[in-house]
């Protein structure tokens, strides 16, 4: 093949070390369904959740992060999802409530981490949010999803709470029921989504504030190619995401796959079980 001498020259990537919050799945198991990937009749082997799971926080102190933990509960399993725990923006944060009963406890567990660990700018919701499985940061923004879970009037509380303008995304396909299912911040204010899991209107908003986004084929969603985590140089994310783990590359990026296929039985993955703490 010729090579493309008229291909943009790939940008030079820069790595922001990070500070993350995760839960190890020691109690994980699918009892119940509140998103079309649950299956209670489908066996879930624990122990290969926690090896899967103990990979990837590996992964993230090997790439220079720091990994917090929170104590699992035991009767909570989705705890292992640690980014619906909170949504946590220049040290400030704003604790979730969940929409499905057997998830409720969950948003008291991971405030009260936060609280023992010494930040003090913490808020107690009022309107129904699933943390950073609705709400994602960008330089400029913090993008929140609805449709699903998030009660749409907690955007306005987390713009009250932050000071940083939230724009609403309203989601449309029951598979990719959070937003960080559908869109992942990669840099900055570089991201990639998939645009059939938005609402018409709001693939129009994502395509004005970021026309250079990279958008990600139903193929690399399906397989939650999109539940990724970026450093701004290393984009972890499911191993199966092979044609979006290309598109990656040419963009300067360097990708990690991984495999986490219990935890996906719950509907979750990389970046579900991924909590950022902003300071
Ligand atoms: N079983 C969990 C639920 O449906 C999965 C949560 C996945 N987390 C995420 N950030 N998308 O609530």
């Amino acid at each position: 093949m010729p090579s493309d001498t008229t291909a943009p020259a790939a940008p030079t990537r820069v790595q922001r070390r990070r500070h993350y919050l995760m839960c190890r799945p020691t109690h994980f198991e699918v009892v119940y369904a509140i998103n079309p990937w649950m299956d209670p009749a489908k066996p879930v082997d624990t122990d290969l959740a926690v090896l899967q799971w103990e990979r990837l926080r590996e992964l993230y102190v090997e790439l220079g992060h720091t990994v917090d933990l929170i104590e699992p509960v035991r009767g909570l399993p989705d705890m292992v999802y640690a980014a619906n725990g909170a949504t946590v923006v220049d040290g400030r944060v704003l604790g979730a409530s969940f929409r499905n009963e057997e998830r409720r406890p969950e948003g008291a567990a991971y405030l009260e981490w936060f609280r023992a660990n010494g930040f003090t700018a913490r808020h107690d919701p009022q309107y129904v949010n699933e943390g950073e499985g609705d709400f994602l940061v960008t330089d400029r923004f913090v993008l929140a999803g609805y449709g699903f879970r998030s009660d749409e009037r907690s955007h306005q509380e987390a713009q009250s709470f932050f000071g940083r303008p939230v724009i609403s995304l309203e989601l449309v396909d029951p598979r990719y029921y959070h937003l960080d299912t559908a869109l992942t911040v990669l840099d900055g204010d570089e991201i990639m989504y998939h645009p059939e899991a938005f609402a018409p209107s709001s693939r129009q908003v994502l395509r004005t504030l970021f026309p250079d986004a990279l958008e990600v084929s139903a193929a690399d969603a399906a397989v939650f190619g999109l539940n990724a985590v970026s450093d701004g140089i290393n984009v972890v994310l499911p191993e199966a995401a092979s044609g979006l783990a290309e598109q990656l590359r040419a963009r300067g990026f360097n990708t990690i796959g991984m495999d986490l296929s219990e935890l996906l039985k719950g509907g979750g993955s990389v970046k579900c079980c991924t909590l950022e703490i902003r300071r």
